[in-house]
């Protein structure tokens, strides 16, 4: 049972890249433990954003785990190389896989954990006959693909679901939630069963470090 350690998860998509480095060492000092680093194709979502170069930057400067949500399609094309760069877990789209145990067990075999993230209309079912094969399991609580978006309510139903199977199941899984947690809704999401807390634009906009210690406060 996996689901009792909480960790904060803040995406540096809403950084200021002009100064990366200070953003990072912001969340750090109020207390965040992952970093949550969103690779975007401009084909899976509509936005691209950044990859190899700037988590390679970012893997020689932090101690902080970095949590790598890679909404591209053929994720298996670069997996390797996202891992060589510092990713020590690795999320790929379940909608984006043909053989998804496959890829599973290839970001194993490159020593990195494995993730799998389900969009706000792909069934939890969908996701429960690997639950046992991942090591997160990640419910977007909006349609990936920009920061900033309103929290999708019919994500409740689906984070309490896959909390229970992962409970009644005794699985050791953790489970992620993504897109538009803020500081008045985290509470309620966490206790629906959820314990890696990602949030962008909540985070890094005014005091970056007491942000990151304010959403902790609520949830630990
Ligand atoms: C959405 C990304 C999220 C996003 C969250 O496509 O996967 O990680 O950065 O941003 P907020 O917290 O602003 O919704
Ligand atoms: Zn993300």
């Amino acid at each position: 049972m996996v689901l009792d350690m909480i960790h904060f998860a803040p995406s540096i998509l809403s950084a200021d890249f002009t100064q990366l480095q200070k953003d990072i060492d912001d969340v750090q000092k109020g207390g965040a433990d992952y970093l949550h680093f969103d690779v975007m194709d401009g084909m899976f979502v509509p936005a691209i954003s950044f990859g190899m170069p700037v988590l390679k930057c970012v893997a020689g400067k932090t101690e902080l785990f970095l949590d790598v949500h890679l909404m591209i399609v053929e994720p298996e094309r670069y997996i390797e190389e996202f891992i060589k760069d510092g990713a020590n877990l690795v999320t790929v789209h379940l909608e984006t896989l043909k053989e998804p145990e496959k890829v599973i067990k290839q970001i194993h075999a490159l020593g990195a954990k494995a993730g799998l993230a389900i969009n706000p209309e792909t069934p939890a079912e969908r996701i429960r006959p690997y639950l046992s094969m991942i090591d997160m399991a990640l419910v977007m609580c909006v349609h990936p693909g920009f920061g900033e978006q309103a929290y999708l309510s019919s994500s409740d139903e689906k984070i309490a679901q896959i909390a229970s199977w992962i409970r009644e199941e005794d699985l050791h899984v953790d489970l992620e939630v993504d897109g538009g947690i803020k500081m008045e809704n985290v509470e309620r999401i966490a206790a629906l069963g959820a314990n890696v807390i990602v949030a962008g634009s909540a985070v890094f906009k005014g005091d970056v470090e007491e942000n990151t210690r304010e959403f902790i406060g609520k949830i630990k």
